[in-house]
């Protein structure tokens, strides 16, 4: 019987409210939406070990590291061999899961202990909360292992830093969790649309934006209580903190941080170069229980090749309209993308812009533009100042696996085969600095300038 199976009433009513809370903050699919409740195509790999095969530690198994387990339980050749995870709940849940798919993984509370006694692994895949990346991904650095670490890659500078030197010194791989930059959508419209054809011409703006509908703090089941003293040792002060770390100055960089990481990584990407200056304006306006800002709005400027250059930024957790997305804005089109390709996956021409019948004859954007929405409003006068949209151009890629599956393929292939990784350690760290120092931006209530040499770690 599984743990969900055993419950008292108490604990169906805590499990219930844990569930709310959970899917509130997307943590639903991981703990009981379709992702998981879907089968996997992949059984485990044959008992004895083939020469390709990978074994692999997973160290935090919440949320995030069961999503990963998700994707990795696709890619052929990948045993889960060990799990570690402080919390009992995320323990049981996750071996019971691996189990299901013939992955009978080791399982430990510690991480020490699991570095300790597994000296097999060939990878660890890092996915704890933010203020243990460092210590937990450098010790596995040490014991020679490459290494796949969550975004952020950590809350503060120090630690990222420390990161990229441990990654330097042991000569070992470190990915960071940005996982847009392994994404063919994303690498078709940037690398292939934007640099390479200009499809844009010279991008002059961008603007991404994650709005989140408001959401209580995450419970947990009364039966998966973690004793005080198992708390200090982890050096989480109670339950609410364990849970809700993202929120909470000492463990996250809230949602700034959280959500803004995988979009402001972007504006760099799409630029050429990282940003010159952040000007920000946020706050803690709406909950009472939270440490970090719950809404951000940054400003980031470039100077790029061809001139300056701006990116907006907003993150606010109180409405989830409009979603979450990104835009690229130049003198010959728009680009729209988000991770939900409903939601962004499409380019505008600008009515003067050189034709692109050429790009979609070669396969570049797809040759049908979406017809525009007719209003159907009545009793507006159409104003002839409003300029007429222009028609979408679906992109034609099309990613028909997870999310973070094209990440982690890029980084086993990288350990099996020395290619290169899309977000290793010293480009993640570009892109934390910038992301961080949009929370300091907002505190001093200044514009911050960024030193070309800061972006070095
Ligand atoms: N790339 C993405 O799209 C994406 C999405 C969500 C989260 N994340 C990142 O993944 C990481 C985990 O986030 P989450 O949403 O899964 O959080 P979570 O709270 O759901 O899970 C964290 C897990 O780590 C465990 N844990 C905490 N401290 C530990 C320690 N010292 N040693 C071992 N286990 C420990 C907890 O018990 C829990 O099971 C974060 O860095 C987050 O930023 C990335």
């Amino acid at each position: 019987m599984g743990i969900m199976d055993k419950k008292t009433a108490t604990d169906r009513i805590s499990r219930r409210a844990f569930l709310r809370s959970s899917a509130a903050a997307g943590l639903g699919v991981a703990l009981a939406g379709p992702a998981l409740a879907q089968a996997p195509p992949q059984a485990a790999p044959a008992a004895a070990k083939s020469a390709d095969e990978l074994r692999v530690a997973v160290i935090g198994c919440g949320a995030q590291g069961r999503v990963l387990i998700e994707s990795m339980l696709r890619i052929p050749s990948v045993r889960i061999a060990a799990i570690c995870d402080i919390w009992s709940y995320s323990r049981q849940y996750t071996g019971n899961y691996l189990k299901k798919y013939g992955h009978v993984a080791n399982v430990y509370e510690d991480y020490r202990e699991l570095l300790a006694a597994e000296k097999d692994l060939d990878a660890a895949i890092v996915a704890t909360p933010d203020w243990v990346h460092a210590e937990q991904a450098n010790a596995c650095l040490r014991r020679g292992l490459p290494v796949y670490c969550e975004k952020e890659m950590a809350n503060s500078l120090g630690q990222a830093r420390s990161m990229v030197l441990a990654a330097r010194e042991t000569g070992k791989l470190l990915q960071i969790g940005h996982q847009r930059r392994s994404n063919p959508r994303y690498i078709h419209a940037i690398d292939r649309l934007i640099r390479e054809r200009r499809l844009l011409g010279r991008v002059t703006v961008a603007y991404a934006q994650w709005n989140r509908a408001k959401a209580d703090l995450l419970g947990w089941p009364e039966k998966y209580v973690i004793d005080q003293a198992t708390l200090d040792k982890y050096g989480y002060g109670s339950m609410t903190e364990f849970r809700n770390w993202r929120l909470f100055k000492k463990f996250g960089g809230g949602p700034m941080v959280d959500l803004g990481s995988h979009q402001i990584d972007l504006f760099s990407w799409v630029f050429g170069t990282r940003p010159k200056s952040v000007v920000a304006s946020g706050g803690l306006d709406y909950y009472k229980n939270w440490e970090w800002y719950d809404n951000v709005m940054a400003i980031y400027e470039f100077e790029t090749k061809e001139g300056t250059a701006r990116a907006f930024y907003q993150v606010q957790t109180t409405t989830q309209h409009g979603g979450f997305y990104e835009t690229f804005m130049g003198e010959n089109g728009s680009l729209v993308l988000s991770e939900i390709p409903q939601r962004g996956n499409w380019a505008m021409r600008e009515p003067h812009a050189p034709e692109w019948d050429s790009l979609a004859k070669a396969g570049l954007l797809q040759s049908e533009t979406l017809p525009i929405q007719k209003s159907t409003t009545k009793n507006v006068f159409v104003d002839v100042r409003v300029t007429a949209e222009a028609g979408r151009w679906p992109l034609p890629v099309e990613l028909a696996r997870p999310a973070h599956q094209p990440h982690l393929e890029n980084f086993f292939d990288a350990v099996r085969h020395g290619t290169p990784l899309t977000c290793p350690a010293e480009l993640a760290y570009e892109s934390c600095v910038a992301v961080l120092k949009a929370n300091e931006a907002v505190k001093a209530r200044r514009v911050m300038d960024f030193r070309p040499e800061q972006f070095k770690a």
